[in-house]
Formats: structure tokens, C-alpha cells, sequence
């Protein structure tokens, strides 16, 4: 259902035709002091890093697409206090790029370590820091979306409250209840507060990398943020974009979903293990052979990364020149 595509973002945007994506989903580097194994602009820096991506990101949504933003908070250097980069960046995409805020989410991570060790393990001065923002974005003022798409089970006390009432109406009681309350809609709405912890230890992907000697993207997105806001946000066979897309998760989850997607990402290594999560059996056979399970297994990391490599730009974008050797080298189809 998609292609991945190795090669620096805004290239790979800027060859992208305009109005042909239903929604972006992603997580780009966040701004941090410390840089990370894959590079970050500093909190001072970061909106004039980012809105070059923005602007394109915009040009090539659909009018009533969305493009969801994953960013973590930062902290001043040598102080208890909190950075507003991102609040920054949120005002400077709506107000200069003419983004307008459709809804804020939030990711609460329980899994998330205490940080900055400083101020919330020693000193004990701050508490952990275990929500980051999502900024629900959109080109318009009326994006497309549909939440009976995410329903979620009803919790006990909806439950009970949903008995309770329907009892007192059978009585006589003269109670009014509204009509709507009685219903079962299948599911309840779900709010803004997304939880889960991104230690996927345990999937395919991760135990792949490792028996294989690769590194597992030190940053991924659990696979419910992607999976929410494509259900949330599009519908099958809509196409979904991650331009800073990792180890690919918004891709995998698109693709089980029945979406088209693509994906841009700057570093090689990621975009091979991603492929794992596309090749179960990969994996599989990978772990098998590590444990002294299947001896005669020979999958290598060279095998994984020929697994449908093939060279291109973007569908509809031939003409766009890869800047480097390596941009413009995808794996998929559609
Ligand atoms: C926070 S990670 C995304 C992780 C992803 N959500 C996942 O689930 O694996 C950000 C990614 O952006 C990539 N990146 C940074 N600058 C880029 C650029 N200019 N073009 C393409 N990718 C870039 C990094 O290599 C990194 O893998």
C-alpha cells in the first residue's frame, strides 16, 4: 500500500505533487540541548528549522486534510524551568503559515523515565514530565474527521449510569431523560488524552533488529498515535505521509489499516529495519536463528536490506533530483 523513501524531508516534499495527501502524521526531531543520535535543533532554533517543512507539508495536503504534530516540551539549560518552543511553533504555524488549530491531544506516556534527572530525581524540585503534545493541524478550518471511527468501550460508570436510567425510565417516575443518553452509540467518544508507553520491547520489530545486529529506532511512536489519528482522520485507501517517519510506524499502521502511505527518512539504517515490520517472517526466521532455533535459517541484514529495494522520487514528482546518492532509494508499492 506504500513507499519509503530515503532522503532529507524537504526534498522529498518539494517533489511531492500538491493536494495529494490526506494526512500527516509525525513526530520530527524534537528540540533538545542534548543532541540525539539523529540530530536535533535547538529549542532557539527551532522554528526557523521547522516551518520550511510546514509550509511544504501544507502545499501538499488536500484542503480538508490534517496534518497531526508530535512534539515533546524542553527545559531551559541550567534552570528549573520550562522552554516555549513549542508553544512558538504552534503560534508561528498558524500565524505565519496560516495553519489553523483544529484540536490539541494529548500523549500521556507512564513509561516515560524522570527527566531532567537534575531537577525531578535529585533535587527533587520538579515531577515527571510524562505528556507531550499533539497539534491536530489543518490547511482549513474544517478538516475531515469522524470519531465514531475511534469509539472506545464504555467504562463501568458509563455502564452503570447507562442501567441506572434506563430502569428509572421504565418506572413512572415522571423523570425526564434525554433520548440520546439511552442509546448504545456502540462505543463512548474518546477525549484528547492518549496513553501508552513506546517500550516496545517485545514486538517483532525491536527482537528482529537485535538478532540481526541492527539498532531499533531509539525514538518510535506507539503504534496507537498513528493508529488513532488514520481511523480518526482518513479513510481506506486516503493517503497518509510521515516525512521524518523512523522506523515507520505510521506507515505499518497505515498499511493495516487499509490506507496508502509514504514515508520520508534521512537515515538508511532506520528505513531497513523498518522493513522488518512489513516482513514478519524476516524477523522471525532472524529470531529463530539467533536463539539456535533454526540453524539452516540464513536471513542477514544484506538480505533485509534488498527486500524490495527499488530507486525513485515520489509517485507524479519524476523530475525532482535526489540530492544525495542515497535519496530517492525506497522499498514498497502502490
Ligand atoms: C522522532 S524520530 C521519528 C520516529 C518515528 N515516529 C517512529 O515511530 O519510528 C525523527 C526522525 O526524523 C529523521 N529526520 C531528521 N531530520 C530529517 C530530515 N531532514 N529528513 C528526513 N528525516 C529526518 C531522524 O533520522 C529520525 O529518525
Amino acid at each position: 500500500m506504500g513507499r519509503a523513501y530515503c532522503g532529507d524531508a524537504l526534498r522529498l516534499l518539494q517533489a511531492t505533487p500538491a493536494g495529494s495527501v490526506d494526512l500527516v502524521m509525525t513526530s520530527p526531531p524534537y528540540a533538545l540541548h542534548i543532541k540525539k543520535a539523529y540530530g536535533n535543533a535547538s529549542p532557539e532554533e527551532y522554528v526557523a528549522w521547522f516551518l520550511p517543512f510546514a509550509r511544504e507539508i501544507k502545499r501538499v495536503l488536500k484542503p480538508d486534510g490534517s496534518f497531526v504534530l508530535n512534539i515533546g516540551g524542553s527545559w531551559t539549560p541550567k534552570q528549573p524551568t520550562r522552554s516555549l518552543y513549542h508553544f512558538r511553533l504552534l503560534i508561528a504555524l498558524c500565524d505565519t503559515l496560516g495553519y489553523h488549530l483544529a484540536q490539541e491531544f494529548f500523549w500521556y506516556n507512564p513509561a516515560k523515565m524522570p527527566a531532567p534527572a537534575e531537577w525531578v530525581t535529585v533535587r527533587r524540585v520538579r515531577v515527571k514530565d510524562s505528556v507531550e503534545y499533539l497539534f491536530w493541524l489543518a490547511p482549513g478550518p474544517t478538516p475531515r474527521a469522524d470519531n465514531t471511527r475511534v469509539l472506545t468501550a464504555y467504562s463501568k460508570e458509563m455502564q452503570r449510569l447507562r442501567r441506572r436510567v434506563l430502569e428509572r425510565t421504565m418506572r413512572p417516575s415522571g423523570h425526564k431523560i434525554r433520548e440520546s443518553f439511552k442509546n448504545d452509540n456502540g462505543g463512548a467518544i474518546p477525549s484528547n488524552l492518549l496513553q501508552g508507553g513506546n517500550n516496545e520491547a517485545s514486538t517483532l520489530y525491536f527482537r528482529g533488529c537485535k538478532a540481526l545486529g541492527m539498532k531499533p529506532h531509539p525514538a518510535r511512536f506507539p503504534a496507537l498515535l498513528p493508529k488513532f489519528f488514520t481511523e480518526f482522520l482518513t479513510e481506506p485507501g486516503e493517503l497518509v505521509l510521515d516525512p521524518f517517519a523512523g522506523s515507520n510506524t505510521t506507515g505499518i499502521e497505515a498499511e493495516k489499516l487499509g490506507r496508502r502511505w509514504m514515508a520520508f527518512e534521512e537515515n538508511q539504517e532506520y528505513l531497513e529495519g523498518s522493513k522488518l515490520r512489513f516482513w514478519p517472517a524476516l524477523a522471525e526466521e532472524a529470531i529463530a536463528r539467533s536463539r539456535g532455533e533454526a540453524p539452516g535459517a540464513k536471513v542477514t541484514k544484506t538480505q533485509v536490506r534488498e527486500k524490495a529495494s527499488v530507486s525513485g522520487a515520489p509517485r507524479g514528482a519524476e523530475k525532482a533530483q535526489p540530492a544525495r546518492a542515497s535519496q530517492g532509494k525506497l522499498f514498497g508499492e502502490g
